[in-house]
């Protein structure tokens, strides 16, 4: 990519309706580029896609929709996308979420884990032929410096013990990179180059509905944080600057790289994260309630049973499910 000419480039951000997503898909229209806006709520999708057709006089913004907390959604955006374009040459994992209390998804997946690290997971992934045909093309995933204060607990990973925000939102991001470094490793020799970033603490939305001190710190501390325009430069740095082509499978803080904490280079991790999805994926052939335990999976049974679901939701034709993308 050249950094301020992207004519003829197609890029997807996930988490364009605020922040950091806005000013990285504004940014990337200003330079040309087709942009694929991602939103939760068409409302605020349609009015972002205007907004930013009318600052840029770019035309070739496009709009999909789809909560990125259910995996569902995501397989559904994959396709939605395919649909309309056989190339993409960028597409940025910025969505985030940081939930103040444990919140279940109608998957029965832990929503921070599932924004933060599942629906970018399988996005990239049901997407990757894609980038492979539009090769070169860049990956970028925002993660995090919370990553480095925590460890994966693989028997907490969806906070079935406790939950606590910061942590939850810390180990989610944790496994983007650790998935990042391994994507980075299967994707040599393919054109295709994945990098992570910790954009710097920045005044946006996030992370909406946090309540108590948390809540309070981040609002005194407003005025000294980075505005939206900075927070999304390590984001467009990786998105188009030349001097990182071919660079990939790299931690950038401030448009620089940077180690990544000890833990997220662990490949012993690394493959037990990978056991985590074989389970994920058994959850998409089998229904939610095999991640889950004891009352939980008991009371989401209850509860599909009440609402006549008789079969787990991603088990329409039994037997042999259709084949995923890993
Ligand atoms: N701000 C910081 O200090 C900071 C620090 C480190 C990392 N980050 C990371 O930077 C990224 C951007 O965050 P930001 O600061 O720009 O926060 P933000 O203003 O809250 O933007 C987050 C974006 O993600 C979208 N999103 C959240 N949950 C979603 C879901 N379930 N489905 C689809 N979209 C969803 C939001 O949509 P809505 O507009 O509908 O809410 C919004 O567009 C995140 O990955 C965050 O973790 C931020």
């Amino acid at each position: 990519m050249t950094e301020n000419r992207l004519q003829g480039k197609i890029c997807l951000v996930t988490g364009s309706t605020s922040g950091i997503g806005k000013v990285t898909a504004r940014e990337l229209a200003n330079r040309g580029a087709t942009v694929v806006l991602v939103s939760r709520s068409r409302a605020k999708g349609e009015a972002t896609q205007a907004e930013i057709k009318q600052a840029t006089g770019n035309q070739e913004v496009e709009l999909l929709v789809a909560d990125l907390s259910v995996l569902e959604n995501v397989r559904h955006l994959a396709a939605e996308f395919q649909h309309t374009h056989d190339h993409l040459h960028l597409l940025v994992n910025n969505a985030g979420a940081a939930y103040p209390r444990r919140t279940l998804t109608s998957e029965g997946l832990e929503a921070t884990l599932a924004v933060n690290y599942l629906a970018p997971f399988l996005l990239t992934e049901l997407l990757l032929d894609t980038l492979k045909a539009s090769a070169p093309a860049r990956i970028v995933n925002v993660s995090s410096a919370q990553h480095a204060t925590v460890s994966m607990e693989f028997d907490n990973l969806q906070g079935e013990k406790t939950y606590a925000t910061l942590r939850n939102y810390g180990q989610a991001k944790l496994a983007l990179l650790l998935w990042t470094y391994e994507l980075a490793r299967r994707l040599e020799g393919t054109g295709v180059t994945v990098n992570a970033l910790h954009p710097g603490i920045t005044a946006s939305n996030f992370p909406a509905g946090m309540a108590g001190p948390a809540a309070w710190a981040m609002k005194l501390s407003k005025p000294f944080l980075l505005t939206a325009e900075q927070g999304a430069q390590t984001t467009l740095y990786l998105a188009t600057s030349p001097q990182v082509e071919g660079v990939t499978g790299k931690y950038f803080a401030k448009s620089q790289a940077k180690p990544s904490s000890s833990r997220s280079y662990d490949k012993t991790v690394g493959l037990r994260l990978w056991e985590v999805r074989s389970n994920w994926w058994l959850v998409l052939r089998n229904g939610p309630e095999t991640l889950l335990r004891g009352k939980e999976r008991q009371g989401l049974q209850r509860s599909r049973q009440r609402r006549g679901i008789a079969l787990p939701y991603a088990c329409k034709g039994r037997g042999n499910p259709s084949p995923l993308p890993w």
